[in-house]
C-alpha cells in the first residue's frame, strides 16, 4: 500500500468543498509544527508530498492524499498556533470538528504529540472533544529522534497513562521519527488494516 502510487488529489478550505467520501480515510491532527506533514511524507516515503516547514501554520487547508486508490490520508492544519488571531483559531476548530464528526468514511484520527515538549492544554481540549464526539484517535509521539532512550521510555509511559484516561483513545501509543523512520513500519501496518483490499 505505502510502496504503491500516492498522490495529492484535493485541498479543501471549506467544509462545502470536500471530496466525495468514497474511501476509508485517516486524518492527521495535532498542534502547529508537531510534524503532521512530515509524518505523511515519511509514511509514504515521499520527501515533498505534503509541504512541511519550520514555520508553524504551514498547512492551511485539509489536504487529501490517495494511496493506491485504497486509502486516503488527510493532512490537517495545526491547532494551538499562538500567533493566529482568536477568531481564526475558533473558525479552524469549528471546521476541523465539523469535518471529523461528519465524515462517514473516517476510520481514525492520528493525534500527534511532540515527544520533546509537555502536552499542552489545547491537546487535552482536543482529546476531550474527541471523547465527547466518539471520534477514535491514536496518539503518535513525534520527533523521538530528539530523546535518549530513558526519557523516551518515560514519556511513552506518561502518554500511555494519558491515553488510558480517554475513552476514544486507542491504548497503544507509537513513538515515531520522520527523520530516522522510527515507528513507520508499525504505523504503516496499522493503517493498512483500514485500506480497501
Ligand atoms: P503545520 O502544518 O504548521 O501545522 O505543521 P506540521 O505539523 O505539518 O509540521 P511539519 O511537518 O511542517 O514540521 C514542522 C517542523 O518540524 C519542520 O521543521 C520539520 O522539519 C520538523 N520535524 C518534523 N518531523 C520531525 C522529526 O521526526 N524529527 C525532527 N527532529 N524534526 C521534525
Ligand atoms: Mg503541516
Amino acid at each position: 500500500l505505502f510502496a504503491g502510487e500516492c498522490e495529492f488529489f484535493f485541498g479543501a478550505q471549506q467544509l462545502g468543498q470536500l471530496p466525495d467520501p468514497d474511501k476509508p480515510e485517516i486524518a492527521f491532527a495535532g498542534r502547529s509544527n508537531v510534524g503532521k506533514s512530515s509524518l505523511v511524507n515519511a509514511l509514504t516515503g515521499r520527501k515533498a508530498l505534503a509541504r512541511a516547514s519550520s514555520e508553524p501554520g504551514r498547512t492551511k487547508q485539509l489536504n487529501f492524499f490517495d494511496l493506491a486508490g485504497r486509502l486516503v490520508l488527510v493532512d490537517m492544519p495545526g491547532y494551538g498556533f499562538a500567533k493566529a488571531a482568536k477568531s481564526v483559531k475558533e473558525d479552524w476548530q469549528e471546521m476541523m470538528f465539523a469535518y471529523l464528526r461528519g465524515r462517514p468514511t473516517l476510520q481514525r484520527v492520528i493525534l500527534l504529540l511532540d515527544s520533546r515538549i509537555e502536552t499542552k492544554a489545547s491537546d487535552i481540549e482536543v482529546m476531550d472533544l474527541f471523547d465527547k464526539a466518539a471520534i477514535n484517535f491514536q496518539i503518535v509521539l513525534t520527533k523521538c529522534d530528539g530523546l535518549k532512550p530513558g526519557p523516551l521510555a518515560r514519556k511513552l509511559e506518561s502518554v500511555r497513562a494519558l491515553a488510558a484516561k480517554h475513552p476514544a483513545a486507542h491504548p497503544e501509543v507509537i513513538a515515531s521519527s520522520s527523520e530516522t523512520g522510527l515507528g513507520m513500519p508499525e504505523l504503516r501496518a496499522e493503517l493498512t488494516a483500514f485500506a480497501l483490499p
